[in-house]
Formats: C-alpha cells, sequence, structure tokens
C-alpha cells in the first residue's frame, strides 16, 4: 500500500450510515472514495455523496455511491479531501487540480473537514507550493496585475500550451508569495479583488489530517 492509499483509505473511517459526505478531488482521496464504495457493497455502508469535481463525480457514480446536490444535502457531516501543503497549523494549500473553488464551497457547508495527504505536503509553513487562484476569464490579465500587486508572481496555468480551464469555467493563476507567514491575510486580501473567485487557502479550515508516511499514518488534530 503506497502512503496517499494508507491515508485515503484510513480516513474513511470517519464515514458512518446515514451520514453526508463532501467527496473531495485528487489522487489521495481517490483511496478514500474506492474504500468507501468497497465500504458499501461489502459491509452495507450506507451514505450520500457531495463530489467537488466532475471527476470526482465520474468515480463517485463508476462505484455506485449515491449522489446528491449541496444545495439539497447541506449541512453535510463531514467532507474529506486532500491537500497541496499542510501546515503546522493545519492551514492548507488547495487547488493543484483545479477544483479548489466547489472544494471550498462543499468544505464550507460541512460540520467537519478531514484532510489526506501523504508525508511531502506537511510543511512548517505554507508557500513553496504556489497559491492557485480561480479568476474569471474576462480581463484576466488585469486581475493577474491585481492579484501580482498583492507581492507575488502571478503565472496562468496552462497545459499543452493551453490555458486549462476549471469546471466551472475559468482560468487558474498560480501565486508565487514565497513563505506565507499569515495567510488569512492572504486570502482575504485576494479574494477582495475584482476578477478574484476564490483562492487555494483553507485557513482554519482542516479538523483532522491523516499523513502517511513511512511510519505509518500520523493523525493531526
Ligand atoms: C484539487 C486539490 C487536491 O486535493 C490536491 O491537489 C491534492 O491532490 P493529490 O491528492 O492528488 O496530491 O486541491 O484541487
Amino acid at each position: 500500500m503506497n502512503f496517499k492509499e494508507a491515508a485515503g483509505v484510513q480516513a474513511a473511517d470517519v464515514v458512518t450510515s446515514g451520514m453526508k459526505v463532501g467527496l473531495g478531488t485528487g489522487s489521495t482521496v481517490y483511496y478514500t472514495i474506492l474504500e468507501l464504495g468497497r465500504r458499501m457493497k461489502e459491509e452495507g455502508l450506507q451514505f450520500t455523496g457531495v463530489p467537488t469535481s466532475e471527476a470526482t463525480e465520474k468515480l463517485a457514480l463508476e462505484l455506485g455511491i449515491p449522489l446528491a446536490e449541496l444545495w439539497e444535502l447541506e449541512p453535510l457531516d463531514v467532507t474529506i479531501d486532500g491537500a497541496d501543503e499542510v501546515s503546522d497549523s493545519l492551514d492548507l494549500i488547495k487547488g493543484g487540480g483545479a477544483a479548489h473553488f466547489r472544494e471550498k464551497m462543499v468544505a464550507t457547508v460541512s460540520k467537519r473537514l478531514v484532510i489526506v495527504a501523504d508525508e511531502s505536503k506537511a510543511v512548517a509553513k505554507l508557500g513553496a507550493f504556489t497559491v492557485p487562484v480561480e479568476v474569471a476569464v474576462y480581463g484576466w490579465r488585469s486581475t493577474a496585475r491585481r492579484v501580482e500587486a498583492e507581492g507575488c508572481v502571478a503565472v496562468r496555468r496552462e497545459r499543452s500550451g493551453e490555458p486549462v480551464r476549471t469546471d466551472n469555467g475559468n482560468y487558474i493563476l498560480d501565486c508565487d508569495f514565497g513563505l506565507i507567514v499569515d495567510p488569512g491575510a492572504v486570502d482575504r486580501r485576494l479574494k477582495s479583488l475584482l476578477g478574484v473567485l476564490e483562492t487555494g487557502l483553507f485557513v482554519g479550515m482542516a479538523d483532522t489530517v491523516y499523513v502517511a508516511g513511512p511510519q505509518g499514518v500520523r493523525v493531526l488534530k
């Protein structure tokens, strides 16, 4: 079992029958979703999921997991999701998979946010990973200028020479702030800018983090 799988599978234990569960996005929570699908089939676990991306929706449907819209189920009992960085104080950078807008919406209406990650994601302070910022396509160059005035270098995310579009049809700016001393302040400043839709800074949101490494799975609270 690799580290991502170890963290992802163990965190699935937080789900019990009858729960309303936010299903995150990425290659770590993928294992959580597989495990929930297995428990559903083999152990009779019953729950309803709210997916945070089209990729997760597709996976959940393939596994036969019942899904609903966020507005139908909120508040959710728990959301389980991955992260690109987890700080000592459990603040997060998310959005490496360009899904942080929906992930933040789902996490915000969840009673608990559980994060799954391998050891490489654990840092003392955030900032080695660039902060993904979802921006409107219209006027994105102006938005990028405003974002850079906050003290970063902002690069529009591209794949094979084409701009990446989120599930919401928007662009992502990957913003290098260097070490982030006050992630809450950076998040608030970015969110106040015209054209910025959401940032990948999740500050004070995570309740529990499962971090897997060579010594096993550590549970941080
Ligand atoms: C997607 C995310 C993911 O949770 C994050 O990128 C971690 O992904 P992985 O588990 O594949 O490393 O925020 O927007």
